[in-house]
């Protein structure tokens, strides 16, 4: 999606129960992600100081959620960066397509835990920066 904008790019609520025996958050196709997820995948043991991603996706909707620990996600529509920390299991954040992301600044432990609209696709993929600025605003 060439058009898209940081600004499509939100922090959601799950639908989390709370009880004395802990808590559980729900994530349900069509609820709290407006797109059917196909593949579930996770990101753990990730050395301090080590930065994830920088790429984009051309047609992958995703949902990330700090399923344990915490670390930041800085968004680019190739006009305005926007950074989202996740610290909660409670929330995830929504990625539309078209969006370069970097995660870092992974605490000790963290798991990021990705919900995705399609099964993996390396021809999906943007992992050059300036290419993605071509796509961006290119003809
Ligand atoms: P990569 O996209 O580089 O991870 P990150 O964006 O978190 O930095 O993926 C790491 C490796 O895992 C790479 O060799 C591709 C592979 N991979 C799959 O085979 N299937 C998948 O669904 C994903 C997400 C990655």
């Amino acid at each position: 999606m060439k058009e898209s904008k940081v600004y499509d790019c939100t922090m959601i609520a799950l639908d989390t129960h709370h009880s004395r025996k802990g808590n559980l958050s729900v994530v349900s196709n069509g609820r709290e992600v407006p797109f059917d997820i196909r593949r579930v995948y996770y990101s753990y043991d990730i050395p301090g100081g080590q930065a994830r991603g920088a790429h984009a996706h051309k047609q992958l909707y995703q949902l990330l959620i700090a399923a344990s620990g915490s670390f930041t996600v800085t968004l680019d529509d190739g006009s305005v960066r926007r950074t989202f920390l996740l610290n909660h299991p409670y929330e995830g954040l929504l990625i539309v397509p078209g969006i370069w992301r970097v995660l870092d600044d992974f605490s000790s432990g963290a798991i990021c835990l990705c919900l995705a609209s399609e099964t993996y696709d390396k021809e999906d993929y943007i992992r050059d920066y300036d290419e993605f600025i071509q796509y961006k605003h290119g003809q």
